[in-house]
C-alpha cells in the first residue's frame, strides 16, 4: 500500500506576524538615570564605523545587534554617537514623546545643506509645526485621491517606451513617473512641462543631479556635509543650478493672474500666511519646494524599483500579484499587502533619529539627556519575533492585518511622519497595478540585488533590473 500522503499544515497569515516582548521607555529623572547602565558601544573607531555604516548598512546593523542585542551606541559622525534602538516599544516613546523633548535630527543631517535650515523636514520646532500646517491639507488622503488618474496616465506612458527582451533598471524609469507626479502635485501641471517654460529647466535640472548623485564621489560630497549649514564645492555648484529655474518658477506664478483659483501646491503655498499674516519668503518657498520634490520623487521611485525586485524574485507572491490584478480577484487587497510587505523587508530610508533633551530610558539602558536616538527601521523591520522568517517576501502576512504602527514604520511616525506617506501610496498602488496588468516580467539575474546607499535612502545597487518578456495593452 502506498504511504497515505500527509499534506502540509496551511500556512496561516496570523503566524506571520507576532509581537515583541514588552520593554520600558521613555523620559525618566536623572535618579533613574543613575541606577541604568549606558548602551553597549560598537568597539570600532568612529571612522571605521562611519564607512561600514555609509558603504554597508544591512551587514554593519544586523552583526551590531547579533553581537550586542537590540540596543547599541554608535560613534560616527552624529555629535554624541547615536544609542540604537529596534524595539517598537522604544519606538513609540519616541513617537509619542512631546517634541520638545525628542527634536528630529533631520535638522543636523546632510540634507541640510542642501534643502536649507528652514523646510518642513530640516526645520525644528515652532518653525516645523507652522511649515507642517500649511502643506498638510493638500498632502491629506482625500487631496490625493485626485491625482490617481494623473499618476495612472503617466504609468502607462512610460510602460509604453520600455524595450522588450532586454535588461534595464526600473528605478530611472519609476523616477519618471514620480517625478512627473510630483512636479504636476506641486506645480499644478498635467504630464511634461511644456518646453521652455521654468518647470520644464527645473524638472531637467533635477534628472541631472540626481543622476549625479549616483556617481562614487557623491557619497564623500554627503560625508563632508554631515553637521554643515552651508554647501561647499560640487554641492554649491550644483544648487546653484537648481536654484535658478527654482526662483524662476516662485516669481513666474507670484504674477500669474489666476493666483487664487490655483489648487497646486506652489499656489496655495504663495497664498498662504501665519497667525500673524506674515507670507513665506522666496527663499522659504524654495526651501520648501525643493524638500518635497527631492524627498518626494526618489524615495518612491526606490520603493517601486524594490518591490519589483523583490517579487521578480519571488515566484509564488509574483503569481498570487498577477493572477489577482488581471482576475481582478482580491486585486486591492494583494496590491496593498505585496507595498506593505515590500516596504518592511526593503525601506528604503532605513534609519530615522531624534536627540533626547532629557534622560531617556531603552529597556535596560539609560541615554543622558542630549544623546542622539536612532531608531534602525531595517532591524525593526527584521525582528524574528515580530515577523518570523524576517528574511522571506511574504505579502500573505498582510492579507487580513493592518500593519502597526510602532512595528511597520518605513514612513516614520509621530509629528514627523512623513508628509508624502498618502501620496507615496496612491502612488505604488497605481503603478504595481498597471504593471502588474500590463507586464511580464523576469529578473535579469537570479541573485538578489545588493542595498546601496545614496544621502539617506538605501536603494537596490543595480537599480532594480528586470527584462519584459511580454506587454499587454
Ligand atoms: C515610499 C516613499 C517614501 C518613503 C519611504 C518616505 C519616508 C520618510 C521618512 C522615514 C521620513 C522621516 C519620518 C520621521 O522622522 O519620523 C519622511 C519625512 C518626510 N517625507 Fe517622506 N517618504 C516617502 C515619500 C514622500 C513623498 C512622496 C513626499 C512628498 C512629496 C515626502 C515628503 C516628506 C516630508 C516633507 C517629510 C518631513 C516631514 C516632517 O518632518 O514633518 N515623502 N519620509
Amino acid at each position: 500500500m502506498p504511504p497515505t500522503a500527509i499534506a502540509p499544515e496551511p500556512v496561516l497569515a496570523s503566524d506571520l506576524v507576532g509581537a515583541a516582548p514588552p520593554s520600558p521607555a521613555g523620559p525618566i529623572d536623572a535618579a533613574e538615570l543613575a541606577t541604568l547602565t549606558p548602551a553597549p558601544t560598537i568597539p570600532l573607531p568612529p571612522l571605521a564605523q562611519t564607512l561600514r555604516f555609509s558603504q554597508r548598512q544591512i551587514e554593519f546593523m544586523f552583526r551590531a545587534r547579533r553581537e550586542h542585542g537590540e540596543v547599541f551606541r554608535m560613534r560616527g559622525t552624529i555629535p554624541g554617537g547615536p544609542v540604537i534602538t529596534s524595539h517598537p516599544d522604544h519606538v513609540r516613546s519616541l513617537f509619542t514623546a512631546n517634541p520638545e523633548l525628542a527634536p528630529s535630527l533631520t535638522g543636523e543631517s546632510p540634507l541640510r545643506p542642501i534643502l536649507g535650515p528652514n523646510s518642513v523636514l530640516t526645520a525644528v520646532g515652532a518653525r516645523h509645526m507652522r511649515q507642517r500646517k500649511l502643506l498638510l491639507p493638500p498632502f491629506h488622503g482625500e487631496a490625493i485621491e485626485r491625482y490617481t488618474e494623473m499618476i495612472s496616465e503617466a504609468a502607462e506612458r512610460e510602460i509604453d517606451t520600455w524595450p522588450l527582451n532586454e535588461p534595464f533598471a526600473l528605478a530611472p524609469r519609476m523616477q519618471a513617473i514620480t517625478l512627473d507626479v510630483i512636479m504636476a502635485g506641486i506645480f499644478g501641471i498635467e504630464g511634461k512641462p511644456a518646453p521652455g517654460s521654468p518647470e520644464a529647466g527645473l524638472r531637467r535640472t533635477v534628472k541631472r543631479l540626481v543622476a549625479a548623485s549616483t556617481r562614487p564621489d557623491a557619497q564623500l560630497t554627503e560625508l563632508i556635509h554631515i553637521g554643515r549649514e552651508e554647501p561647499i564645492g560640487l554641492l554649491r555648484f550644483g544648487l546653484a543650478m537648481l536654484d535658478r529655474p527654482t526662483y524662476a518658477v516662485i516669481a513666474a506664478r507670484r504674477r500669474a493672474a489666476d493666483l487664487e483659483e490655483r489648487r497646486d501646491i506652489l499656489s496655495l503655498l504663495l497664498q498662504a500666511t501665519t497667525e500673524d499674516g506674515e507670507a513665506l519668503s522666496d527663499k522659504e518657498m524654495r526651501d520648501e519646494l525643493l524638500t518635497l520634490v527631492l524627498a518626494g520623487h526618489e524615495t518612491t521611485a526606490n520603493s517601486l524599483s524594490w518591490a519589483w525586485e523583490r517579487l521578480v524574485r519571488s515566484p509564488d507572491a509574483h503569481e498570487a500579484l498577477l493572477a489577482a490584478v488581471r482576475d481582478d480577484v482580491g486585486a486591492e487587497q494583494r496590491i496593498e499587502a505585496t507595498i506593505v510587505e515590500a516596504m518592511r523587508s526593503r525601506p528604503v530610508i532605513p534609519i530615522i533619529g531624534r536627540r533626547v533633551t532629557v534622560p531617556w530610558r531603552l529597556g535596560e539602558y539609560g541615554v543622558p539627556a542630549g544623546a542622539p536616538i536612532s531608531m534602525s527601521i531595517l532591524l525593526v523591520h527584521h525582528r524574528e519575533d515580530l515577523y518570523p522568517d524576517p528574511f522571506a517576501f511574504r505579502p500573505e502576512r498582510w492579507l487580513d492585518r493592518k500593519p502597526g504602527t510602532y512595528e511597520w514604520i518605513p514612513f516614520g511616525g509621530g509629528i514627523r511622519r512623513c508628509l508624502g506617506a498618502a501620496l507615496a501610496m496612491a502612488e505604488q498602488r497605481v503603478v504595481l497595478t498597471t504593471m502588474a496588468r500590463r507586464l511580464d516580467l523576469e529578473a535579469d539575474r537570479p541573485e538578489p540585488e545588493r542595498a546601496r546607499h545614496r544621502n539617506v535612502t538605501m536603494i537596490p545597487e543595480r537599480g532594480g533590473r528586470v527584462v519584459v518578456r511580454a506587454r499587454r495593452d
